[in-house]
Order: C-alpha cells, then sequence, then structure tokens
C-alpha cells in the first residue's frame, strides 16, 4: 500500500484517531478529548469539547513563535497598479485594531457581520476580525446584485456591515456603497452600523449609521482573541440552491481549522513560509478557505489579487505575480486559464517571467476539460491537478494529494477521495451502482472535519436538501462515477445549480426572476455548455395570452432584469420567447432533456413526454438552428 491509502484507510476505518492527532497541529485553549460527536445524526459535530479561537491560530501563534516578520498577506493590484505585503506581525495588528472597531461597535461572540467588498487586505482583516472576538463573518460576492444582498441580510441578520466605497471591476469602476444603500432599503432587517472603506476612486456619501474605517481604526482600542467553543460557527457562506433562496452554509471554527491546517501540506504541498497564489474571490468558498484561512493557518504567504486573469492589462498577470512573489502553488477555476489561452494560445507571456518557483497549478470550481488541461500541463510541465469540491464541503473531497504523494493521472477524473471522504455512488434506489456506472455521487457519513454541520437557522433544509435522499449519506448533488481503480469522476450537477465561469448560480433563482416579469406566464432557465465559461443560461418564456410585444424590446428587458435582481455575474444574454415548454404528463417542465438537446447531445425523448410536438418544435431553437 502506498502512503495515500494508507492514510486514507486510517482516516476511515479510525476518524476519531485520524483527527484528534491532526488536531494537536492547532493551538487549543481547552484541547479536545474527543473528535467526533455522533449523538444526533446526521447533525455530527467535531471536537465537542475543544475552545479556540481560529484568528489566534491564523496570526498570533506565528508571531508569538517568532515569525512576526514573515509575510503573511500580499494585496497584489494591477487594477489600481499598487501592492502591499503585511508581515504576520502587521497583519495582526490590523485585524486586532479592526477588532476592537466592531467590539466598540457593539459586536460580541455570536454576532453576525457581513462583509460586501472587494478583493482587497481589509476583506481579509474584517473576516479575521470577526474570528477574533467570536463574531460570525458572512461575505457576499461584490458581483451580487443588491436584491442578492438584501436576502443574504435577512436570513443573516447583521448588526454591521462592512463594505466599501467602490470595487473595482477590469476598467470599470463600481460604486458599492450604492448598491449596499439599496440592498438595507430592500431587506426588512436593519444592521446598527456600516462600517465603509472609503476608497480613492470613487468617495462615498456616508450616512447617519456609516462608520468611516480608517477613522475608526484610528481611534480603536486592540481586541484580544476570544477563545470560543470548536463547534461554534466561524461564518456562514450562501451558496445556491434550487430556489431563490440561498443556502447558509454554516463552518464552524474547530473542524475547518483542523481540516484545512491538515490540507495545506498534505493536498497543496505548502508549509510555512512558501506563497499560495489562489485567484478566486472571497465571496467564494475557494477564497475563504485558500486565500484566507488555510494559508495563515499553516503560516505561510497568500497572495490576494485584486485582477482579473485577462485585459488588467493582459494575459500576463498570473505568471507576474508567481514571478514576483515566489509562488509555490497556484489555484484558479478553469475557465480562468480558458481566458488566459484564448488571448494568448501560445502561452508567450508565460515565457518572459521566471516561474521556477512554480510547482504546482490546482483548477477547481468546474469541470476540467481535457484541452484545457493538456494545455496547462504543456505550458507550465508541473503536475495540473485538478480536484473537486463544494461550498458545503469546505476543502476539496476529491484531490490528487500533492503534498503525500502524487497518484497517477487518468485525464477527466480528478483521481481520489483525500482522507476522511468516504466518496460512494448510489442509483436511484439507493444501492451502490458498479464500478464504472454512473449515479448519484455522495459521501458517507459522517464527513470529516470542516464540512458543514448545518444550514443556518434551518435544520429543516439542511436534511430535506442533503441528508434525506439516501440515509446515512450526504447528497453532493453532483452526479458521476467511481471506476475500478477508485478514480471519482464528476460528470455535473443533477439539480438546478449551474457553473458560470466558476461562479455558482440557480437557475431556479433565475426562473423566479423572469417570472416576475408582468408578460412572462411560464419560463425555463438551462445552464448549456459555453466554450469559455464552462456553462451559460439560457432562458425559454411562454407570454401570456393576449400580449403582443416586440421580442427583442422584451428580451433585452428580461436580460436586464436578472442583471439587476441576480447580478451581472449570471451572464444571461440569451432568452426566446416561445409558444410552448416540453413537459411531462405530471406537468414538470423537461429541462434535462432541453438542457441535451442544446448542448447537441442526441437525448431520447422521455416517455413520460406530454406532448412530443412542443418538444419538435423547440428542437430548433434550442439547436440554434
Ligand atoms: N463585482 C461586480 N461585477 C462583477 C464582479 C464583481 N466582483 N465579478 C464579475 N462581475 C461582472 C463582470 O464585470 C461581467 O460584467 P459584464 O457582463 O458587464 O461584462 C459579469 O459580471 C460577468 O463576469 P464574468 O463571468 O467574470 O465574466 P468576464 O467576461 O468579466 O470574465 C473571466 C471572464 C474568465 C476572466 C472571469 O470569469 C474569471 O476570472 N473567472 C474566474 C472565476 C473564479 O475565480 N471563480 C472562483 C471559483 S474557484
Ligand atoms: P461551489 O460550491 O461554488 O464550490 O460549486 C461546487 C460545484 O462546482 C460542485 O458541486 C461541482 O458541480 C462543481 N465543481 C467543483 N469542482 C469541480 C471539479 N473539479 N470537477 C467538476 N465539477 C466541479
Amino acid at each position: 500500500m502506498g502512503v495515500y491509502d494508507e492514510l486514507f484507510t486510517a482516516s476511515v476505518e479510525d476518524p476519531e484517531r485520524f483527527w484528534l492527532d491532526a488536531a494537536t497541529a492547532i493551538d487549543w485553549h481547552v484541547a479536545p478529548t474527543r473528535a467526533l460527536d455522533d449523538s444526533r445524526p446526521p447533525f455530527y459535530r467535531w471536537f465537542p469539547d475543544g475552545e479556540l479561537n481560529v484568528c489566534h491560530n491564523a496570526l498570533d501563534r506565528h508571531v508569538d513563535a517568532g515569525h512576526g516578520d514573515r509575510p503573511a498577506l500580499v494585496h497584489d493590484s494591477p487594477v489600481t497598479e499598487s501592492q502591499r505585503t503585511f508581515t504576520y506581525r502587521e497583519l495582526r495588528d490590523e485585524v486586532a485594531a479592526f477588532a476592537g472597531v466592531l467590539a466598540g461597535l457593539g459586536v460580541g461572540r455570536g454576532d453576525r457581520v457581513v462583509i460586501y467588498l472587494p478583493m482587497i487586505a481589509e476583506a481579509a482583516v474584517a473576516m479575521l476580525a470577526c474570528a477574533r472576538i467570536g463574531a460570525v463573518h458572512s461575505v457576499v460576492f461584490g458581483g451580487f446584485a443588491p436584491k442578492e444582498l438584501a436576502v443574504r441580510i435577512d436570513d443573516a441578520t447583521p448588526s454591521v456591515i462592512v463594505s466599501a466605497s467602490c470595487g473595482i471591476e477590469g476598467k470599470r469602476v463600481i460604486e458599492y456603497k450604492p448598491l449596499l444603500d439599496k440592498a438595507i432599503e430592500l431587506a426588512s432587517h436593519r444592521p446598527e452600523h456600516c462600517v465603509i472603506l472609503q476608497r480613492p476612486q470613487a468617495e462615498a456619501a456616508m450616512g447617519e449609521r456609516d462608520v468611516d474605517w480608517a477613522s475608526a481604526v484610528a481611534g480603536a482600542t486592540p481586541a484580544d482573541c476570544v477563545p470560543v467553543k470548536a463547534t461554534d460557527p466561524l461564518y456562514i457562506l450562501y451558496t445556491s440552491g434550487t430556489t431563490g433562496k440561498p443556502k447558509g452554509v454554516v463552518r464552524d471554527g474547530g473542524g475547518y481549522a483542523v481540516a484545512l491546517n491538515w490540507s495545506m501540506p498534505n493536498v497543496y504541498d505548502v508549509g510555512a513560509g512558501e506563497t499560495i497564489f489562489t485567484a478566486s474571490d472571497v465571496g467564494w468558498v475557494v477564497g475563504h478557505s485558500y486565500i484566507v484561512y488555510a494559508p495563515l493557518l499553516a503560516g505561510a504567504t497568500t497572495v490576494l489579487y485584486e485582477g482579473k486573469p485577462v485585459g488588467t492589462p493582459d494575459a500576463g498577470q498570473f505568471w507576474r505575480v508567481v514571478a514576483e512573489h515566489g509562488v509555490k502553488s497556484l489555484f484558479t477555476a478553469p475557465t480562468a486559464f480558458r481566458a488566459i489561452k484564448k488571448e494568448d494560445p501560445n502561452g508567450e507571456y508565460a515565457r518572459k517571467y521566471d516561474l521556477s518557483s512554480l510547482k504546482y497549478l490546482f483548477l477547481a470550481g468546474e469541470r476540467l476539460d481535457p484541452e484545457t488541461y493538456r494545455w496547462a500541463a504543456d505550458l507550465l510541465e508541473i503536475p495540473v491537478i485538478d480536484h473537486w469540491w463544494q461550498t458545503e464541503t469546505g476543502w476539496p473531497i476529491v484531490a490528487n494529494p500533492a503534498g503525500i504523494e502524487l497518484l497517477p493521472v487518468k485525464p477527466g477524473s480528478p483521481t481520489r477521495p483525500l482522507p476522511g471522504w468516504d466518496v460512494q455512488v448510489l442509483d436511484a434506489n439507493g444501492k451502490p451502482v458498479e464500478a464504472g456506472t454512473d449515479g448519484a455521487i455522495v459521501v458517507k457519513l459522517p464527513m470529516p472535519p470542516g464540512s458543514l454541520p448545518t444550514l443556518w437557522n434551518d435544520d429543516e433544509r439542511f436534511l430535506s436538501s442533503y441528508m434525506n435522499a439516501f440515509e446515512g449519506y450526504y447528497l453532493t448533488g453532483d452526479g458521476g462515477r467511481l471506476d475500478e481503480d477508485g478514480y471519482v469522476y464528476v460528470m455535473g450537477r443533477t439539480d438546478d445549480v449551474i457553473n458560470v465561469a466558476g461562479h455558482r448560480l440557480s437557475t431556479g433563482g433565475m426562473e423566479e426572476v423572469l417570472a416576475s416579469h408582468p408578460d412572462v406566464a411560464e419560463c425555463a432557465v438551462i445552464g448549456v455548455a459555453d466554450r469559455m465559461k464552462g456553462q451559460v443560461p439560457r432562458g425559454f418564456v411562454v407570454l401570456k395570452a393576449g400580449v403582443e410585444r416586440d421580442e427583442d424590446e422584451l428580451r433585452a428587458e428580461l436580460v436586464q432584469l436578472v442583471r439587476d435582481q441576480v447580478g451581472a455575474v449570471a451572464s444571461l444574454k440569451d432568452v426566446a420567447v416561445v409558444a410552448a415548454l416540453p413537459k411531462t404528463r405530471s406537468g414538470k417542465i423537461l429541462r434535462k432533456t432541453m438542457r441535451g438537446i442544446a448542448d447537441g447531445a442526441d437525448e431520447p425523448v422521455p416517455g413520460t413526454i406530454d406532448d412530443a410536438s412542443v418538444l419538435d418544435a423547440l428542437r430548433p431553437v434550442l439547436r440554434r438552428e
């Protein structure tokens, strides 16, 4: 048996021992005597009697150990043509000061703070400051429209919201403050204060409840780390489900710290003093885990990049960052590489920089297509590691464990499950399928530390979304298969979630927006394959009887509606007005069939179809003939 096999077997045969061992790498105020509380399945809890502070583990302990001068965070911002490096000591002091601001505004243990910030160092500072005083942060991705922010404000009921005057999106300056004010107007819940960071690119007008970041920090008394229970929530991160109401994934602090700290050397092969560059956004789970928490827990240096893979100003920026900061592991979404490849197919920019520090490229967030895999592997001549995970899991489920041993690669597969993840594939009746057969990908409970213990204020939805389909298993929502060597193949979502340029979105949510238009009787939104973004949404609407509208005008209104209500990231650009939607006899819209036809597959007509002529009429529209 190889080292990977030994570790995997140990983790599933004796999780208690495996994770208690891993927990010794974390500083505890009260060390846990047990790993798993399984007294109330499927509500598992990790390290039930442990107490810790995650911010202490991410910052103070490295300073206390004499590494205060080591770089902790590099803010690299081609869009503002600036760079700033914070040592561990500097970052601790910034965080302690901002924690003092929050405490001064009355934020205490268990209180929620919504963070709506662009990719600036203050985003990490605000997150860690919450962790420092035991508050629960909820970061909302900057690309979401006010309505999406409002839904999250109402669910998390924050006492304070932290935001900035503006973000910079490519060449555009996006004013955040009016978006925030609009969101608060739309929400029923009112925060007591908003702390606003003024940026020179667009200063915000301040209102009564607004507090200026800089002056508040200047007058703040630094706050110390507050020990909290390992099972206390560290953050809530909303993610798209099948409806317009996002799911508030809860992350507990103890299990998360242990799992992430374990993953840094074992999966990403990055240790103290080494540099990881995760080109994502703090609004996504990848950003929470591998821009902010994991690198700092491990004492490594993290690059927080404010820019795009292309256009800010060119397709060489990732390579510049690697060369300038000595990056060892680069982590991004395949879509970013497709964008670079389109601009620079021969990789000329890459050859301009010294990339000798770069040892691995990690890709996740969507399926890695073989063409992009090959292009990246040929260009960089280093291991290109596809790995699969979800907001819910907090860290990768399946990955080639670079720090343990590199397993042979099978193109199309992110390789094998990491320790702790007992991945299985079941048929519709909950029976394991044979190797090579497609089914629902599930994880046998309990899942390892770091995975979600529940949804915020919604145990019922946690059960109905993930736990009720197959007793004893977590339903991932992805379909796929295992092969005879235990390699996992993830073929795509089996629900209404789509991944657009690495952004997770709900087609159900977009349908709710289209359906709200006064002229629309019914509608369907499906995710179709896209060469650049992986998937993009396409909308189909049936108009109410008697409505006569100029179709181009109506289409433009519908596209704008989704942009206004969900956000530009939804990228819904294509809406067709159709006579009818194909349905089953029980009235369910045949979205899967529509998707298959749109993607050019030889899609069988389901036997349950109500009226096959509706599908026949739609076929040329789906195929854009
Ligand atoms: N704030 C405001 N608007 C945002 C935004 C943000 N944080 N992020 C994206 N948008 C806007 C974009 O400006 C664009 O607006 P437009 O329709 O007016 O042009 C729209 O949302 C769609 O954005 P995106 O899907 O990102 O497309 P793009 O064409 O601007 O860029 C890529 C394409 C591939 C460069 C970009 O999608 C990318 O970097 N993807 C990687 C995503 C990623 O890291 N995901 C995390 C998972 S690991
Ligand atoms: P998110 O919660 O935003 O991280 O999105 C999770 C979803 O992205 C998963 O359920 C998958 O559908 C998809 N995904 C993430 N990583 C991969 C991968 N490596 N291969 C295929 N799909 C992936």
